[in-house]
């Protein structure tokens, strides 16, 4: 369940700063990783996507969002395996703060290279992997044991082909725009 302030963080902050780094999805198929309750599904419905679909691992997840925008549609499924989607099938995959959740994030990657159209678009919102350690260390927050971090990730990304255009660090999280070669 997204909380008031998660919310307030996707619509004021993560929101404007993919748009200024070009999110435009006016007539696009788009996919959403990690979706959870489904309030990027709410904001990106804003923007007039041909077709939308959300998709998450935890069904309770799903279930919620399900609930709260039914007109959306949204699957359970692990971003591990993106099978059902044909290759070059989406204009626009966004991730919301969901890789560093996923221990074989890599296979996410390999994924989304595949599903993306070309000069398609991925957006990405993920913090650093030093403020994953310290909160899972100090708050017990229990994040999977895996070699995520910003580095590895962008190193990642341009070995797929995904190339980043933009990058915007900010303290709490960073901000990617990749396009597909
Ligand atoms: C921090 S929450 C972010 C939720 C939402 N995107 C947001 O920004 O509020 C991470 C989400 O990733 C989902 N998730 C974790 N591992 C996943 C996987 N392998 N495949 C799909 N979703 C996954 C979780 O169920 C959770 O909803």
């Amino acid at each position: 369940m997204q909380s008031f302030w998660r919310k307030w963080g996707q619509k004021y902050f993560e929101l404007p700063l993919f748009q200024r780094m070009g999110l435009d999805i006016r007539g696009k198929d788009i996919l959403e990783i990690g979706c959870g309750s489904g309030y990027g599904a709410f904001l990106l419905n804003q923007l007039n996507p041909k077709s939308y679909i959300g998709l998450d691992l935890m069904e309770e997840q799903i279930k919620l969002a399900r609930e709260k925008y039914p007109h959306y549609q949204f699957i359970v499924q692990d971003a591990t395996d993106l099978s059902q989607f044909a290759e070059a099938s989406k204009d626009v995959i966004v991730i919301f703060g969901v890789l560093h959740h996923i221990t074989d994030w890599q296979k996410t990657i390999d994924e989304i290279a595949r599903v993306l159209k070309p000069n398609g678009s991925l957006f990405i919102e993920e913090p650093r992997g030093i403020d994953i350690k310290f909160f899972d260390f100090f708050f017990r927050w229990g994040h999977p044991d895996s070699d995520f971090g910003l580095k590895a990730l962008e190193t990642y990304l341009q070995s797929r082909g995904l190339n980043i255009t933009h990058k915007q660090w900010t303290p709490l999280l960073t901000i990617f725009h990749c396009q597909k070669a």
